[in-house]
C-alpha cells in the first residue's frame, strides 16, 4: 500500500492528515509542507503584533509521532507525475501515492508598483513574514497599508495599536469589496476612522520610494509618508504543480462536489487552492478561509476511508479588526438585496442579504450572538424571509421557535 500524499501543510493538509486517522485510515500518511514549520493557524498572525515566540501550531509534534503521519518540513514539491501516481519534491525525492490530495493553499497577489522591493515593504502570509512585520512595528512611525482588505484592516489596527500613523490605501470605492456588502462597509469604515486609521478609497498607488529604503507612498491623492509599507491586495491560488501536471485548472484546481480534480479522480484539491461547485453558489467558487480548509480536508479523509458525500458546508468567515469583530455566514452575491439591522447593542449591527425573498447569507459587526444564530439557520435550511425578518432578528427568531418547541 502506497498511501496518501498530501501536498501542503496549511490548516487544510493538517484537516486531510488528521481526519485520515480519525477515521481509520491505516496505510501510510505522509504530509509534504515547504514552509520549515509544523502546520499553525495563520489568523492570529495578522490579529496581533509578533515580536517573540509565537505558539501557533495547531498540535504538539507528538501529535504526527503518535499517530504515525509523516510530516516532512521544508521540502518543496517540485513535480507531479500522474501516470507513474508519484510525487518529486526539491531534494529529489520521488514519493508514491495511491491518492494524492493538494492543499497547497495560496500565494499573496504581488503589489504591482516601481518600489515594491524597497526594504521596509512587506506581506502576511507565513509565520516568518508576521515575525519580520512585528519587529518592523516596534520602531514604525508612519505606516502605510495597501489595500484594505481583511489583511490590511487587521494590521492597520495592530500598528495604529503599537502607536504608529496608519493610513489605508485601498484600489477599490469600499473596504472589503470581496467580502463585505456596500450596505454594511460605511459602518465598518467609521470605527476605523473613529479609532484614529486615516482611509484611502478609490486611490491608486504610484510607486513606493526612498533611498535605499521605502520612505513615501505616491499615491493618486498625494505623497504619504512612510517607514513601513504592508500590503494585502488579495491572493492567488497555488494550483501551478496541478496546471504542468495536465490537471484542469482555472484560478484554482478544479474539482466536483467530492473534491476530486475533473480531470484525475486520484487527485482531490481542498482549501484556498481548490475551486469546487456549491450549493449556495451559482458557479464553481473558491474559498479562503480557515472553516473550508477545514471541512474540506476533513470531506475528502472521510471519502478516502469510504464515506463519500457531496462538500455543502455553510461557509462562514471572521476577522479581527481592533475593537471591530466582522463575522459573515453564507454566501452573498452583489444581486441580493441587502437589508441593514441594528443591534440590541450601539456597537452591533448586522446585514442580512436576501436572495429570492429568502435569506442566504448575514454579515455582523460585534455581535457574535447573531452570527451563530445565522450560522444555525442557515446550516439548517430553514427559509427565512425579509418578511419574517420585519422588526425582528434572528437572534430572537430562534428564541421564539425555542420558546414554541418547549410549549409544543
Ligand atoms: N492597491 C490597493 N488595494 C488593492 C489593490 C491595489 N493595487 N489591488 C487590490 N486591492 C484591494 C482589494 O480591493 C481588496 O479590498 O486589496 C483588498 C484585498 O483584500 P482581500 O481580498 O481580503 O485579501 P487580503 O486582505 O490580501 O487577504 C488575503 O488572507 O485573511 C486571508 O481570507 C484572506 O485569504 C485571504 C488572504
Amino acid at each position: 500500500m502506497t498511501g496518501v500524499i498530501v501536498v501542503g501543510g496549511g490548516q487544510a493538509g493538517f484537516s486531510v492528515a488528521s481526519t485520515l486517522r480519525a477515521s481509520g485510515y491505516d496505510g501510510p500518511v505522509t504530509v509534504l509542507a515547504a514552509e520549515p514549520h509544523p502546520p499553525y493557524q495563520r489568523p492570529p498572525l495578522s490579529k496581533k503584533a509578533h515580536t517573540g515566540p509565537v505558539r501557533v501550531e495547531l498540535v504538539p509534534e507528538s501529535f504526527y509521532r503518535d499517530r504515525d503521519i509523516d510530516l516532512r518540513l521544508g521540502d518543496e514539491v517540485t513535480a507531479l507525475d500522474l501516470t507513474a501516481r508519484t510525487v518529486l519534491t526539491r531534494t529529489g525525492t520521488r514519493v508514491p501515492y495511491d491518492h494524492l490530495v493538494l492543499a497547497t493553499g495560496a500565494r499573496n497577489r504581488p503589489l504591482p508598483v516601481p518600489g515594491a522591493e524597497l526594504p521596509g515593504v512587506h506581506a502576511l502570509r507565513s509565520l516568518d513574514d508576521a515575525l519580520t512585520i512585528g519587529r518592523a512595528l516596534t520602531t514604525a512611525r508612519d505606516v502605510v497599508v495597501v489595500g484594505g482588505g481583511f489583511i490590511g484592516l487587521e494590521l492597520a489596527r495592530v500598528a495604529l495599536a503599537g502607536g504608529a500613523r496608519v493610513t489605508v490605501v485601498e484600489l477599490a470605492g469600499q473596504l472589503l469589496s470581496r467580502a463585505v456588502s456596500a450596505e454594511l462597509e460605511p459602518s465598518l469604515r467609521q470605527r476605523h476612522e473613529r479609532a484614529g486609521v486615516r482611509i484611502l478609497t478609490a486611490t491608486a498607488v504610484r510607486a513606493l520610494e526612498g533611498e535605499g529604503r521605502v520612505e513615501r507612498v505616491v499615491t493618486e491623492q498625494g505623497v504619504l509618508p512612510a517607514d513601513l509599507v504592508v500590503y494585502g491586495i488579495g491572493a492567488v491560488p497555488r494550483d501551478e504543480l496541478a496546471r504542468q501536471a495536465g490537471l484542469a485548472v482555472h484560478d484554482g484546481v478544479l474539482v466536483d462536489e467530492q473534491l476530486r480534480s475533473v480531470t484525475d479522480p486520484r487527485v482531490s484539491a481542498v482549501g484556498d487552492c481548490a475551486r469546487h461547485p456549491h450549493p449556495r453558489a451559482d458557479g464553481p467558487v473558491r474559498l479562503e478561509s480557515v472553516q473550508n480548509a477545514v471541512d474540506q480536508g476533513a470531506l475528502v479523509a472521510r471519502r478516502i476511508t469510504g464515506s463519500a458525500a457531496p462538500y455543502e458546508n455553510l461557509p462562514w468567515f471572521w476577522s479581527d479588526q481592533g475593537d471591530v469583530k466582522l463575522q459573515i455566514a453564507g454566501l452573498r452575491s452583489p444581486s441580493d438585496a441587502v437589508h441593514l439591522v441594528p443591534g440590541d447593542a450601539p456597537e452591533r449591527l448586522a446585514a442580512y442579504a436576501f436572495r429570492d425573498a429568502l435569506l442566504v447569507a448575514v454579515e455582523t459587526l460585534n455581535w457574535p450572538a447573531e452570527h451563530l444564530a445565522a450560522r444555525r439557520m442557515l446550516e439548517r435550511r430553514t427559509p427565512v424571509s425579509a418578511a419574517d425578518l420585519a422588526g425582528t432578528t434572528l437572534g430572537a427568531l430562534a428564541r421564539a421557535a425555542r420558546t414554541a418547541e418547549v410549549r409544543r
